[in-house]
């Protein structure tokens, strides 16, 4: 039977789940990314070289692992070539990369809509990447997408691209924006379906057989991070899908019988790019200390990150959402050298002590962290690879997010590269 195991983001987004896949995916023979886009940026560092993904999968850097980018994407062919060019000018030639023709397609008016959006919402922005990734998820949704398999019949896309182009020319007349014309779109399309189209593939086959081959090994990468699920989340501060476990199964096009050990990636503090509610944010030197010592600024759209500490409200929340099976705490090198160290381990909201997140965002602007004090340690973690040798603080620290959310420490990342990750799960150590 294969193993599997999903890595998905537990806080806001940005947590390390490029780092964690490129981790496991040393032994991967495939990983597939199951939902987002190149509003995703994920880092992976090896050898001294560090690298950012936007929507190709982290187990690129393997040559022996098959990258699917499933259906439950949305893939801007632009980008991905863009991607698949500054990869190759990295030197990284040799690996396997598939795309499933199901997948929804970023068309060039979706990031103009989602700019043009952005800006009429004024101060009530969500402040998303502007790559055009709610505007797709829209469109498909509304049946009028286009998707990744459509650029293997150039019949069949053109007349999608008509029906699409007489409701999006509407659309963005409504705005003021430039239309597009037929011709020029579909004859950048057809460029990229020469470059891509024979990556394009049903996806569908590949992963439901490797499920079945007894000695596969298979990743699942999330995007984002839960508490920007389309139905989770700090709505509507919130991405347009669901980073969670939950869309394995439709994103990847296999049975939910087949999901088994979630690992939920969280920073051993928080962040938050973009705008919207984040109970555990502060300012001041320590933000910034930890916001210089994490490089904390965003990878697709360079933000300066918001610092919080580690939400255990939140923790607790997405781990019964995706079931997660452990944490794999990440960055907690950065808390390293200073005096205390905290953890929100309630909410305290118009008098009322709350355990998990409240539905509305009005409620949740108005909850004050209960804070936990605990001593922090002084120590340089980031060359320890065994837990037993890291620093009593920074176990203490662990043990009372374990205790707080009820789900084990699997992983410890004690610094941005490969070789500074200490597996303690027995379990994750065979996969
Ligand atoms: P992702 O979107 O979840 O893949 O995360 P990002 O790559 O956007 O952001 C995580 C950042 O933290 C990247 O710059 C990583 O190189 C870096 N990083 C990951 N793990 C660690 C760690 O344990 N320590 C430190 N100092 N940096 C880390
Ligand atoms: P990774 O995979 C952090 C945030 C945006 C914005 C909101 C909506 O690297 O963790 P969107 O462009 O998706 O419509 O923006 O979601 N956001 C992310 N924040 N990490 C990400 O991805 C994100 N992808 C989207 O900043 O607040
Ligand atoms: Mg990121």
């Amino acid at each position: 039977m294969s193993k599997r195991l999903v890595i998905t983001g537990s806080q806001w987004g940005d947590e390390g789940k490029g780092k964690i896949t490129d981790f496991f995916a040393c032994k991967a023979s495939m990983v597939v990314r199951y939902q987002g886009g190149n509003n995703a940026g994920h880092s992976v560092m090896f050898d001294g070289k560090k690298f950012s993904l936007q929507s190709i999968p982290s187990g690129i850097f393997n040559p022996a692992t098959v990258n699917v980018m499933a259906n439950g994407m949305v893939i801007n062919p632009a980008s991905l070539v863009g991607e698949l060019e500054k990869l190759h000018r990295e030197g990284v030639t040799d690996y396997q990369l598939y795309i499933s023709d199901r997948a929804a397609m970023v068309m060039p008016w979706h990031a103009d809509l989602d700019g043009a959006a952005e800006q009429l919402k004024g101060d009530t922005k969500i402040g998303t990447t502007k790559k055009g990734i709610g505007p797709a998820y829209c469109d498909k949704y509304s049946r009028s997408g286009l998707r990744m398999g459509d650029l293997l019949e150039p019949e069949y896309f053109a007349k999608r691209l008509r029906e699409a182009l007489e409701l999006k020319n509407r659309e963005l007349k409504s705005f003021g924006l430039p239309t597009y014309r037929f011709e020029d779109v579909f004859d950048q399309y057809m460029g990229y379906a020469e470059t891509l189209g024979y990556r394009i593939c049903d996806t569908y086959e590949l992963i439901n057989d490797a499920l079945r081959e007894k000695e596969s090994k298979i990743l699942f990468e999330g995007a984002q991070g839960m508490m920007l699920c389309i139905d989770h989340g700090t709505y509507p501060y919130v991405t347009s899908s669901t980073p969670s476990a939950s869309s394995v199964p439709v994103g990847a096009g296999i049975s939910p019988k087949w999901v088994e050990n979630v690992v939920g990636v969280a920073k051993a503090y928080c962040t938050r790019v973009g705008e919207g509610p984040f109970p555990t944010e502060f300012f001041g030197d320590t933000a910034d200390g930890i916001r210089q010592r994490g490089h904390e600024y965003g990878t697709v759209t360079g933000r300066p990150r918001r610092i919080g500490w580690f939400d255990a409200v939140v923790a607790r929340y997405t781990a019964r959402l995706a079931g997660i099976d452990y944490w794999a705490i990440m960055l907690l090198d950065v808390l390293s050298g200073m005096d205390k160290v905290y953890i929100c381990t309630a909410y305290e909201c118009d008098g009322e002590i709350l355990t998990s997140p409240p539905s509305t965002i009005s409620r949740l602007e108005r909850c004050k962290p209960v804070l936990e004090e605990i001593d922090g340690w002084k120590e340089d973690i980031s060359g320890i690879t065994e837990y037993d040798k890291l620093p009593e603080g920074a176990r203490n620290y662990l043990q009372r997010i374990e205790e707080l959310t009820e789900v084990p420490v699997g992983v410890v990342s004690v610094g941005p590269d490969r070789i500074q990750t200490i597996l303690r799960a027995e379990e994750l150590i065979k996969f």
